[in-house]
Parts: structure tokens; C-alpha cells; sequence
């Protein structure tokens, strides 16, 4: 146990000081992300600007969902359509309830499709630069749950070229191999292996060639640098990436001849992508790809979403317990300084990260959800008590979770995209 702990503790330092150089790079791309952004918010003031950036490579701030649906121009997810997706799961989902799933790209169109007999596959993907953190498991669990409810395809995609071609330090050896480590989380949430496509882009790149040049053909440098901030130093590949990640949205109808439109299940950050991918695919014969939109788990730290560049303040896959006690030890809650000021006083647990694990991942409990919060507010329990019941539980799903993907060694072959 110890050697393993020295050993992880090895590779998060490692990971760290990758994080360190990684975020010196991003900043600067992100630089003129902010330049092109100002025509886009010049009403505001320059604090607001300042505030918040979501884009497909960095997520920073204090996210303002509300605003992000006003400037990404997507709609807010409704009662309504929550109501009308109840009708086929048969059970609104916890990130429905709890409104972790909150903004949308046509979903009620792929209902109205699917009322009158056409059906749609779903789409989802990650990009591995490290391994999976529970954030990232979100819209994967809720991916899942459309997938058991519908019946429906999936195309999972790999992006081993993107984070090769956007980060300066990572090795295109390194990025594929995270690529088949990160795919056994998916399958270690049990999603169908007959109905389950991963797509490794960089092995399975000659399935995706020719729709992507057919993408890119349509997209002008002009509007991919006004979506995505590319600069004179962006480099070409990463400038064309923006086609690959297009393609699985229309594989389908390479594959099967069937032509139906793809549901997305993702965080806001990777909607840029679908903005410059639905401007195309009526001129490609194709239904523009729909979304469903969810919020960022936040980091254990103030503020900001989970992510692999923060290390200290994300809870990773592989974590062993010790080192999710530490973590979420640490973490920074609503509570007072002192004990007997909060009994008296109370926490706020609006702004604690602490109680939003509770909220969107491990309390499914309403009522028992709502007695945590009022017994926070009140003084009734102190932070102690929240951040063991919380290292309990995410230690007892990591442990489930863990043993499933060990045995997800064992199957993975079943998950990769047949031709
Ligand atoms: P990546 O690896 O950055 O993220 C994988 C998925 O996790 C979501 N996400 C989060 N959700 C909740 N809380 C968080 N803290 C959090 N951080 C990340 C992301 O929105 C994403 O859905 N380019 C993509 C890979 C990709 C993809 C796709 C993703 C290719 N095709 C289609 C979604 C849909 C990427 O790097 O994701």
C-alpha cells in the first residue's frame, strides 16, 4: 500500500509540472480565444470579460451558465422537454432532477424525429491527455442511461490526435496508450458492447478521412479561427482537428446506410464544435447533430470546474483511498473557521464543493439531500462530518468501479468500431 501510494505520489508530481507547462501554452492561445471573444461581449464590462473563458481547451472563472447559453446561442432545457424525455426513460434522471443537464442544441426536434419512427444515435468522446476524472464520467453515466432507454447506438471517440496536436509535451505514443487506458472507464460503466462503438482516431483514421475532408472543404480558416481563436503560431494540425471531431456525428449512415441524426451528450466547453459542424451538414446530406448540455462538476478547490490539470483538486478513476481522503480533506467548503461559530452560525453550502458532490453525483436521495443541506445551513453538521461521509462514498464507488475496469481488459476488443 505504501510503495503504491509513493508511486502515485510520483506520478502526480510528474503530472503536475506537466499541468504547470501545460497551462503556460493554453494561456497564450487563449489570449487571442479573449481577443476574438471581446467583439463578441463588448457590452460588458471589464470585469465580467475578464471572469469567465469556456472553450473546448480551457474552462476557467466563474462559469455563468445563464450567460453561456445567451452567447453560445443554445436553448435552456425546459420542464417540457425534460417531461417529454421522462416519457421514453421512464424516470427523470438524477442530472435532470438536480438540473445538472441544463442547456440544449434540437433535442426536441430528434424527439419530434423519434415520435414519428426515426430514430438517432448518440455521441460522446473524450480526449486523453491523463487519466479520467469523475467529472468526465458525467455525461458518460448519463450517455448511458439514453443508451439503455432508447435502445440507440453509440459513438464514443477517442481523441488521441486532438491532445497530440493542442499540447506541446504529450507524445503521440503516450496520448494513444491513454486513449485504450481511458476507454476501460467507459466500459467499466457498463454501457451495451453491441451497441457501443469507440473510435481510436488515430488507428481508426481511415474510417474517418474521407468525411473529414469533406468537413474541412466546407469550413472556412476564416470562421474556425473566429470559433476557436486560432493564431499565426496555432499549428496546421491542430487547425484541421476541428473536422475529425465532426465526423462521428454522420459515421452512421457510412456504416449502416442508415440516415439518422446524432444526439450529443457533453459538457457546454465542447459546443463550439457542434456550432461549426451544424453549419455544414445539410450541405453534406445530413441532419444537424443535436446536444444536451451539462454543467462542470467543480474542483475540490474554490471555484472552477474538475480538472486533469489541477491534480490536487480532482478525484481521478484510479485514485486509491488514501489518496481521496487526502483530496477531499483539503477541500474547500462553505463552513466557518471555527466549530462552535458554525453550530451557531451555520455554512453556506451553495458555494461548497463538498455538498455539489452530494448534489450531482453521490447522494441520490432527495430528502436525504435536503436534510444535508438544512442541517448545514443550521449548524446541525460540521465540514468534518460531510468530507467523511463524502471520502466514504467515493471511495466505495471507486473501489465498484476499480474491480470493473480491471475487468474491462477483458472485453475492451468487443467496444472497438467494426468495419
Ligand atoms: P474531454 O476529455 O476534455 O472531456 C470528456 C467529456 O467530459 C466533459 N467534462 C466534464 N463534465 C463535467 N464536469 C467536468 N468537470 C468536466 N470536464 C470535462 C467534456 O465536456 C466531455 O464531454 N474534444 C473532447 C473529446 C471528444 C468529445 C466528442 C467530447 C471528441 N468527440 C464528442 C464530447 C462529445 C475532449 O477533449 O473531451
Amino acid at each position: 500500500m505504501v510503495i503504491k501510494a509513493l508511486v502515485w505520489d510520483g506520478l502526480i508530481r510528474m503530472y503536475l509540472l506537466r499541468a504547470h507547462l501545460r497551462t503556460r501554452f493554453n494561456t497564450l492561445s487563449l489570449n487571442c480565444i479573449g481577443a476574438i471573444a471581446e467583439q463578441a461581449v463588448s457590452g460588458l464590462t471589464d470585469e465580467e470579460k475578464n471572469e469567465m473563458v469556456v472553450t473546448p481547451w480551457e474552462v476557467r472563472g466563474k462559469v455563468d451558465y445563464e450567460r453561456l447559453i445567451r452567447e453560445f446561442g443554445t436553448q435552456p432545457l425546459t420542464n417540457e422537454l425534460v417531461r417529454r424525455l421522462a416519457k421514453y426513460t421512464g424516470e427523470v434522471h438524477l442530472q435532470l432532477r438536480r438540473e445538472l443537464f441544463f442547456s440544449h442544441r434540437d433535442l426536441d426536434t430528434v424527439l419530434d424525429l423519434y415520435d414519428k419512427g426515426t430514430k438517432f444515435v448518440l455521441y460522446t468522446g473524450r480526449g486523453p491527455s491523463g487519466p479520467v476524472h469523475i467529472g468526465h464520467l458525467v455525461p458518460w453515466i448519463f450517455t448511458k442511461h439514453l443508451q439503455e432507454a432508447f435502445h440507440t447506438r453509440l459513438y464514443f471517440q477517442m481523441t488521441d490526435d486532438e491532445k497530440f496536436v493542442v499540447d506541446d509535451e504529450l507524445k503521440l505514443a503516450e496520448t494513444t496508450e491513454m486513449g485504450y487506458d481511458n476507454a476501460l472507464d467507459l466500459v467499466a460503466l457498463g454501457f451495451e458492447p453491441e451497441d457501443t462503438f469507440i473510435i481510436y482516431d488515430v488507428q481508426d483514421i481511415d474510417l474517418l478521412y474521407d468525411i473529414a475532408l469533406e468537413v474541412a472543404k466546407r469550413i472556412t480558416y476564416s470562421t474556425a479561427k473566429a470559433t476557436f481563436g486560432f493564431q499565426e503560431s496555432t499549428n496546421l494540425g491542430w487547425v484541421f482537428w476541428p473536422a475529425v471531431q465532426a465526423v462521428p456525428c454522420f459515421i452512421h449512415k457510412k456504416l449502416t446506410g442508415e440516415n439518422v441524426p446524432a444526439l450529443i451528450p457533453a459538457a457546454i466547453d465542447q459546443d463550439p464544435f457542434w456550432r461549426i459542424t451544424r453549419d455544414i451538414a445539410s450541405k453534406l446530406g445530413y441532419f444537424k447533430p443535436a446536444q444536451i448540455h451539462n454543467r462542470f462538476l467543480p474542483g475540490l478547490g474554490i471555484g472552477g470546474k474538475m480538472s486533469a490539470s489541477e491534480p490536487d483538486t480532482a478525484i481521478f478513476t484510479v485514485d486509491p483511498p488514501d489518496v481521496v481522503k487526502r483530496k477531499v480533506w483539503k477541500a474547500f467548503t462553505g463552513g466557518k473557521d471555527k466549530a462552535a461559530e458554525q453550530k451557531k452560525e451555520g455554512a453556506n453550502p451553495e458555494v461548497c464543493s463538498v455538498y455539489q458532490y452530494f448534489l450531482y453525483l453521490f447522494e441520490e436521495d432527495d430528502k436525504k439531500l435536503a436534510e444535508r443541506e438544512r442541517q448545514c445551513r443550521t449548524g446541525g453538521i460540521l465540514c468534518g462530518e460531510c468530507k467523511k461521509d463524502l471520502t466514504e462514498r467515493i471511495n466505495r464507488f471507486l473501489a465498484e468501479h476499480q474491480k470493473r475496469r480491471e475487468k474491462a481488459r477483458n472485453t475492451i476488443e468487443k467496444y472497438h468500431i467494426k468495419r
